[in-house]
């Protein structure tokens, strides 16, 4: 497996909803271990481009092309259903806003991070468990509350196990729709400080929406900026927001506009 050809390639996707305009024309590569940051205000169709390109929405127009393990290009829109439901249990991960939207709330927390594991296959129980609660322990949750069900955690230690289910697998790619949008400012503090550090030692590729720019701070190599569904600004995420370029991106970092 080289790392000198992205991940993934994103061709001129656009995608309305009849007459409104979600994202429209977008393009862009990612690399192995990269992260990107798409930014933006509400409605400028972050989300849009996420469900895109990960497959949970089909595009108006453009292609979406995934190299797999074997090294081999995947037009991502042209996969069987069965090859795409591969993909997401074995190299990506989905991580929603809302955590109630990417556990399962009424199994425990071991069994909401060991079920992804049987999903690639692993049958050994002591294996799962023990990998169960080594991963909620990197996600900073006690080993005594492995048997307790999400519904009783709090907002920033379901936010926390829903990491711990995604990364679990070891991934390549996750996907994160505001990953701490929910949260309390010193809850989102230390979770970012929390996802930085898994995502850099896994050598994650990572696409992150958020309208926080501190989080695209903290988080990305490269940051996207979105505006009425176009990209309006692209490049090294300290370059975009030391010497923004775009009009647009310069009333965002001096924070004129309330996004
Ligand atoms: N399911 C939908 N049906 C119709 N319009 C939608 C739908 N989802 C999003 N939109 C519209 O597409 C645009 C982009 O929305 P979205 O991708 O949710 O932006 P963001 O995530 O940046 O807030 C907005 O104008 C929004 O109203
Ligand atoms: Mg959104």
């Amino acid at each position: 497996m080289t790392d000198d050809m992205p991940l993934l390639r994103v061709a001129a996707l656009s995608k309305s909803y009849g007459s409104r305009v979600g994202c429209a024309d977008v393009s862009f590569d990612l690399w192995p271990g990269e992260v990107l940051a798409v930014v933006g205000e509400s409605g400028s169709g972050k989300t849009t481009l996420l469900n895109c390109v990960s497959t949970r929405l089909m595009p108006t127009a453009g292609t979406v092309s995934y190299r797999a393990r074997d090294g081999e290009w995947r037009d991502l829109y042209r996969m069987s259903e069965a090859e795409r439901r591969f993909l997401m249990r074995t190299d990506w991960g989905f991580v929603h806003q809302n955590p109630a939207d990417g556990l399962r709330m009424t199994v425990s927390a071991g069994a909401n991070v060991g079920e992804r594991l049987m999903a690639v296959g692993d049958r050994h129980y002591g294996n799962i468990r023990a990998t169960a609660v080594d991963w909620l322990g990197r996600v900073e949750i006690a080993e005594d509350r492995v048997d307790d069900q999400p519904r009783a955690f709090s907002g920033g230690m379901r936010q926390r196990l829903q990491i711990a289910r995604n990364l679990v697998t070891h991934p390549r790619l996750v996907f994160m729709d505001e990953p701490t949008g929910g949260l309390d400012v010193s809850v989102q503090a230390r979770l970012l400080d929390l996802l930085r550090g898994l995502v850099a030692d896994l050598g994650l590729a990572a696409i992150v929406v958020t309208h926080d720019l501190a989080v695209a701070r903290l988080l990305s190599h490269r940051m996207m900026v979105m505006k009425d569904g176009k990209v309006v600004e692209h490049g090294l995420t300290d370059r975009v927001l030391d010497d923004p370029q775009a009009p647009y991106t310069q009333l965002l970092v001096s924070s004129i506009l309330q996004v």
